[in-house]
């Protein structure tokens, strides 16, 4: 039986659900997951060394990904590194298939390049447009760069860009690489 931690970051509690879905996945296939708030690990520590597979995940938000997780990473990264690892990032950008590509999507890409850990995989996933849930500045933000990038500008619209079948597949694969 496989050990697996899913450690991730979300703001709006996407990230979080995507988390979740992972790691019924692999409990699911007979495996043992656990999933953690980066928060929590930081600041209350975490034993990576109990797991077979780490898996890392965080939401963009401005075009960047949490301080914390950052700092996360950079600071365990031999830690992390030691173990099979996959990172997973959700962005809006990567509803168009060609961005949810590595090559494609220029937070994962930007990410690899300055992060001192080195994600031995990375996976793309398109996150949720939420204007009912988000704050007035923000849907605003979001508002005028879906209107650049002909996504739904209706302050109403809550739509789910994330591919389940695809995260099941992609937790499926995760417990390949140990
Ligand atoms: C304030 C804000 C800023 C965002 N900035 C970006 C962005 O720069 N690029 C992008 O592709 N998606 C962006 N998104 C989309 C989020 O990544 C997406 O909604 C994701 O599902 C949020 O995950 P969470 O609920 O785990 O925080 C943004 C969303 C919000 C609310």
């Amino acid at each position: 039986m496989k050990n697996v931690l899913v450690l991730y970051w979300s703001h709006d509690g996407h990230t979080a659900r995507v988390s979740r879905t992972i790691c019924e996945t692999i409990r699911a296939e007979g495996h043992n997951a656990e999933m953690m708030s980066v928060i929590e690990a930081d600041r209350e520590g975490v034993d990576l060394s109990r797991f077979d597979v780490l898996i890392l995940g965080a939401a963009i938000r401005y075009g960047r990904f949490n301080k914390t997780f950052v700092q996360f990473v950079n600071k365990h990264a031999a830690e992390i590194d030691a173990k099979p690892n996959s990172f997973f990032n959700i962005t809006l950008i990567a509803r168009k298939p060609e961005k949810a590509t590595l090559e494609g999507n220029v937070y994962a890409r930007k990410f690899v390049q300055n992060s001192l850990w080195k994600p031995r995989e990375v996976k793309c996933i398109a996150g949720k447009v939420d204007y009912p849930n988000w704050s007035w500045f923000d849907a605003v933000q979001i508002q005028l760069i879906m209107s650049m990038t002909k996504g739904p500008t209706d302050r109403t619209v809550v739509r789910d860009y994330t591919d389940w079948d695809d995260v099941r597949a992609y937790a499926r694969h995760c417990l390949t690489l140990a």
